[in-house]
């Protein structure tokens, strides 16, 4: 029945399964229109739950053949989400449930379950996919070890754990490591492998694979190198080791999101695979090399020690960001990557935080679990546990977790499991701690100070926006992290955190002989909002003399956007102090130059909108686009000597490497060229566009070109050059989307859905137009309403064959309520006008619920 209310689901909710599952054996028959699925799964009752109960299993578009008992045929039948098996039918001790069903796996546009993509077999399971494939109790408490056999005339055949067996048209995998459905893959094509090996800490050779089509296995060689790298900083910085003799990764086309962690055998967006220097940019290696880490540290943060049901996704997710985030601070710049991480963050989780999608970082209650991968749980998950590390220190951390891994491995876990083992490691008591995880929203922190008689103190107050469903917000614990400097530069007191527990608290320092300047928030110690007043030459100061290089970075950050806040009310252009100390920095050959670039780069236009509606005004985004521009011009122009000098002397010699350093000074000499194609016409773009030898300075450059509104030849010989390279292809439909004008977006969003290689079925490609479209932010939110109409018209149109990704990017319409009331009125009605389709899904009917604000 397609036409059922969906039901929340609450974790207050939770019972443990009534039967475990003891083994489970699984045969593939794999056909296009018609798999069968054979399985046979030994149940035995739960005695967490005593007592007879009935088996539910769990179990969608399933055409059931058979299934039975001990050998018995059942009567029940199967209703639209599964099957029912009357506790009166079933034997008080352990049973086999045997079972036939038939899929189609062709037909499966969702890219949920087993579906195909280009010619190839594959799954995707997380969070409740299994239940697509067959009958099974799909919840991630249920663990148990698999046997999968695979029959198909496909070359490659691979499931999780080890080979076990094979030949002509068939091969079996055993996975000796108990797991939940949600972790089980399966993948069968015409593949070829890039293969390695790892010798673990204690002597296992591990045979490692990137599984890719014929003609890709030559673009895997640097995530190899990023696979080992992660092998090897999970042993030395967590001591876990790899537990499988057998490592496979495989590269897919047409998938939902990044990639997944499945047992032993790892599934990747292709776009976070392969890569050259001519057809990868600095940042998609960058990005590579987080998503091959993240996924393998899921290998113990998410599979040895799993969810207990799917409110506790931060168990897995926020605790693996941390670890991604860790390691590539570790392989780079930590302080640039501190930057980058900060970026998104508020780039995403505030704006989240801040609108009607607001949830805590761990949910209480949803209607579709696949609407929680979000930002929150994610990004603000690993803030949190950042913030765990600084109140309970180096040691403290790894105590805790040393215990996590010793007492937790096998078991399906909860936050309160994760909290008390750093209670019981550290003697630390973590309720107030424990709001980070159930409360929703970004805590503002304003600051005020006073200094005499050699005492200098610091009040600070926070205080936290009701979100839905939670209007009281009780004082979190913030660990403040500090530093003093003295009015000529020296630092007088070197990082300290503070640990503010009450609502309004302050903290005193003695002893000093001048007033000091403050940095506050160091390294962005906690993800709350810092709301100090500040005049620009302090401001300045800080971006010449702060220690911390975050604070030295967000220092910049902060003027330039007290200039384009000041420039969106009166037009007024930049004051010199801006100017100067951006100049200073720019020239300041001590700064790493991907630090430099990133100071070079001005505030989104989103981030200004975020920040002028949390100001208490309404966000034009005409006027933030008119001034951002108008800045963006008069940083080329006030800087221009300096910029012409870092554009030659950035210029990377020799063979295009990805390592960091390279890519920082790329960064910065494409952060030049920006500014400089505002003044020389291009000369310098065309250039180097029709000089690069790698995909970060050709795109670059066809960017810049394209900001001028001169990228015309450049897209059509970008084109005719990458024309047979989907992952490239993407590049060229996006950045021609955001680089378009305002006026121009909708239309040259919407010419290109009519472009012969748009294919909107590819996740990758819909994300490249219409994902794209709403990352213009003036463009998206020009006055015409036309881009709303466009991004509604495409996410019914993609709701109807894969609702995950329609949902996911119905996220772009989340800030409705920053805009004026002609916005907003025109968003509301998209969002009712989606929320009206017939048979619209249970995905984005909760997210257009939740966005218009109906609870
Ligand atoms: N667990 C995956 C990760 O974070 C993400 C994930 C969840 C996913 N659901 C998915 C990936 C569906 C692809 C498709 O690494
Ligand atoms: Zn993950």
């Amino acid at each position: 029945m397609k036409d059922e209310t969906p039901q929340t689901v609450h974790l207050a909710d939770y019972l443990p399964p009534s039967h475990l599952v003891e083994d489970v054996r699984l045969t593939f028959r794999l056909a296009p229109a018609s798999t069968r699925v054979l399985s046979e799964i030994r149940f035995t009752p739960n005695p967490a739950r005593p007592g007879a109960h009935d088996l539910r299993l769990d179990g969608e578009a399933l055409g059931l053949i058979s299934a039975a008992v001990d050998g018995t045929p059942i009567t029940a039948l199967p209703d639209t989400t599964g099957l029912t098996l009357p506790a009166a039918t079933l034997p008080d001790g352990p049973f086999i449930f045997t079972a036939e069903v038939e899929i189609a796996p062709e037909d499966n546009t969702r890219l949920e379950g087993l579906y195909m993509s280009r010619a190839m077999y594959c799954t995707q399971c997380e969070a409740e996919g299994f239940r697509r494939i067959t009958f099974y109790p799909d919840r991630p408490d249920v663990m148990a070890p698999f046997h999968v056999r695979i029959e198909s005339d496909l070359p490659v055949l691979l499931s999780n754990g080890d080979l076990k067996g094979e030949g002509p048209g068939w091969a079996e995998w055993h996975d000796p490591w108990p797991k939940p459905s949600y972790l089980f893959a399966l993948v069968a094509g015409d593949l070829v492998a890039h293969s390695d090996r790892f010798t673990t800490a204690s002597g296992r050779e591990v045979a490692l694979n990137i599984w890719v089509r014929p003609g890709d296995e030559g673009k895997c060689a640097y995530a190899m190198g990023a696979l080992k790298r992660a092998m090897k900083w999970d042993e030395e910085t967590y001591g876990r080791e790899y537990d499988l003799d057998i490592f496979n990764i495989v590269a897919v086309d047409d998938f939902n999101m990044g990639a997944m962690e499945n047992k032993g055998l790892n599934i990747f967006n292709s776009k976070y695979v392969l890569a050259l220097p001519e057809t990868a940019t600095d940042d998609d290696f960058a990005r590579i090399e987080a998503i091959i880490a993240h996924e393998y540290f899921h290998n113990w943060t998410g599979n040895r020690i799993t969810c207990r049901d799917w409110f506790q996704l931060c168990l897995k997710e926020g605790l693996t960001v941390y670890r991604d985030q860790s390691f590539s601070s570790d392989m780079r710049s930590a302080s640039v990557k501190r930057i980058e991480d900060v970026l998104t963050l508020r780039a995403r989780q505030f704006r989240e935080d801040g609108g009607p999608l607001a949830h805590p970082v761990r949910p209480d209650n949803y209607v579709e679990i696949n609407n929680f991968y979000t930002a929150t749980v994610y990004e603000k998950g690993a803030e949190v546990i950042g913030m765990l590390k600084s109140l309970v220190g180096e040691d403290g951390y790894r105590k805790a977790l040393d215990l996590y891994f010793d007492r937790h491995d096998g078991d399906a876990a909860t936050i309160e499991d994760w909290l008390k083992v750093f209670e019981d490691a550290t003697g630390r008591d973590l309720t107030q701690f424990k709001r980070w995880y159930t409360d929703a929203g970004t805590p503002r922190l304003t600051v005020t100070e006073d200094f005499r008689d050699g005492r200098y103190t610091l009040s600070f107050k926070q205080e936290t926006a009701p979100t839905p469903g939670q209007s009281e917000k009780p004082p979190r614990v913030i660990p403040i992290a500090v530093g003093l400097l003295n009015p000529n530069g020296d630092e007088v007191l070197p990082t300290q955190v503070l640990e503010m527990t009450e609502a309004e608290q302050s903290f005193t320092f003695e002893g000093l002989a001048t007033r000091p300047v403050p940095s506050i928030l160091r390294n962005f110690s906690a993800p709350v909002v810092l709301d100090r007043a500040s005049t620009p030459e302090e401001r300045a100061f800080l971006l010449a003399h702060d220690t911390d290089p975050f604070n030295k970075w967000e220092a910049g950050r902060s003027l330039a956007k007290d200039v384009l806040a000041r420039m969106v009310t009166d037009g007024a252009a930049p004051g010199p102090d801006y100017l100067d100390a951006l100049t200073r920095m720019a020239r300041d050959e001590a700064l790493d130059p991907a630090f430099r670039a990133y100071a070079l780069r001005l505030p989104s236009e989103d981030d200004m909108a975020q920040t002028l509606f949390a100001a208490g005004r309404t966000p034009d985004p005409a006027a933030i686009y008119a001034a951002r521009e108008k800045l963006a011009l008069a940083v080329a122009e006030a800087l221009r000597p300096t910029l012409t000098s870092l554009h030659e002397t950035m210029a990377v010699p020799g063979p295009y490497t990805p390592d960091p350093r390279a890519a920082g000074q790329r960064a910065l000499r494409l952060q030049a060229l920006a500014y400089l194609t505002r003044l020389d016409g291009g000369a310098r773009a065309e250039k180097q566009f029709s000089e690069a030898s790698n995909m970060t300075e050709e795109l670059g450059a066809m960017a810049a070109l394209l900001m001028i509104g001169k990228g015309e030849e450049a897209l059509a010989s970008f084109a005719r050059r990458w024309a047979a390279d989907r992952l490239v292809m993407d590049k060229w439909f996006t950045l021609q989307v955001l680089e378009a004008t305002p006026a121009a977006l909708a239309e040259t969003a919407r010419r290109l859905t009519e472009h012969a290689e748009f294919d909107w079925k590819n996740p990758n490609r819909f994300r490249a137009v219409l994902g794209a479209m709403a990352a213009n932010h003036a463009g998206f939110h020009h006055a015409s309403g036309a881009a709303y109409r466009l991004l509604a018209d495409w996410l019914i149109k993609l709701d109807g064959i894969n609702p995950q990704t329609a949902a996911r990017l119905s996220t772009a319409f989340e800030t409705w309520r920053r805009y004026d009331a002609d916005r907003q009125g025109m968003i509301r009605a998209e969002l009712a006008r989606i929320r009206a389709t017939p048979g619209l899904s249970r995905d984005l009917g909760e997210m257009t619920q939740r966005m218009l604000g109906e609870g």
